[in-house]
């Protein structure tokens, strides 16, 4: 493990390693990210005394295979460790955990293939608003994030850390895609309320109804029921 205090995105660093050959459970972790980015190349806002991670998978003999999957392990591992401290986060579908109803932690898997098709590595980065930022959140998310602690929190972080990287290695020990689903359907924040497919297939305001077994959103569009699929949605609540 390496720790920083500031990289331009630890995604993009350890993609770099895991090409230089990095071994798996690599993990590159920093408190400030100059280029953090989410899903569709957004910027994913990384002030100071954040926790900004990113792990290298190689994964081989897992039944976990997609990105999709990925990601919903690493929501349910930061969602058990928030859980061990005293929270109660959700998870917003695809690759949101949420505090009382604001985004405090994202998620990005990415991964290469080689030549082959077989699958090289996966890059699992998280991002946890872990204290609130000196000066506040950025102005365009300053009414949907929020942070674990409001004041004080920062001994907290490499607690938390462990804690994450504990439940992770637990998941990919346990290697059941069901149990995971059903920790992740459990969690969810989405069943059950009114969203906008914002981009995608099917735009347009819809009604949660679940989470599919392959970890696709199950929407009711009026006069149809729809599975999204995290790779080519974006909702708003
Ligand atoms: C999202 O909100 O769409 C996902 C955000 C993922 C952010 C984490 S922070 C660590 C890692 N490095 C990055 O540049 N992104 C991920």
């Amino acid at each position: 493990m390496e720790w920083h205090e500031i990289l331009p995105s630890t995604n993009d660093s350890l993609k770099q390693r895991a090409i230089d050959g990095a071994p798996a459970g690599t993990v590159l972790v920093a408190r400030s990210q100059t280029r953090g980015r989410g899903r569709y190349e957004r910027t994913f806002f990384s002030p100071d005394k954040g926790l900004y991670f990113s792990v290298l998978l190689r994964p081989n003999a897992c039944d976990v295979t997609s990105c999709g999957q990925w990601t919903a392990m690493g929501a349910v591992a930061v969602c058990r460790a928030m859980e061990a401290l005293g929270f109660s986060p959700k998870i917003k579908w695809v690759n949101d955990v949420y505090l009382d109803g604001k985004k405090a932690c994202g998620i990005l898997a990415e991964s290469a293939f080689g030549a082959d098709g077989r699958r090289e590595y996966v890059v699992l980065g998280i991002g946890v608003n872990v204290v609130m930022p000196k000066g506040g959140f950025a102005p365009e998310i300053a009414s949907s994030a929020t942070a674990m602690y409001h004041r004080g929190g920062y001994g907290k972080v490499k607690k938390l850390l462990v804690k994450i990287l504990d439940e992770m290695s637990s998941l990919i020990l346990e290697n059941d895609v069901h149990s995971l689903l059903n920790e992740y359907r459990a969690r969810s924040f989405l069943i059950g309320r009114e969203v906008q497919v914002v981009e995608g297939r099917c735009q347009g305001n819809a009604t949660v109804l679940g989470i599919s077994d392959e970890f696709g959103l199950i929407v009711d569009a009026g006069e149809k029921q729809v599975v999204l699929d995290g790779g080519e949605v974006s909702i708003k609540i």
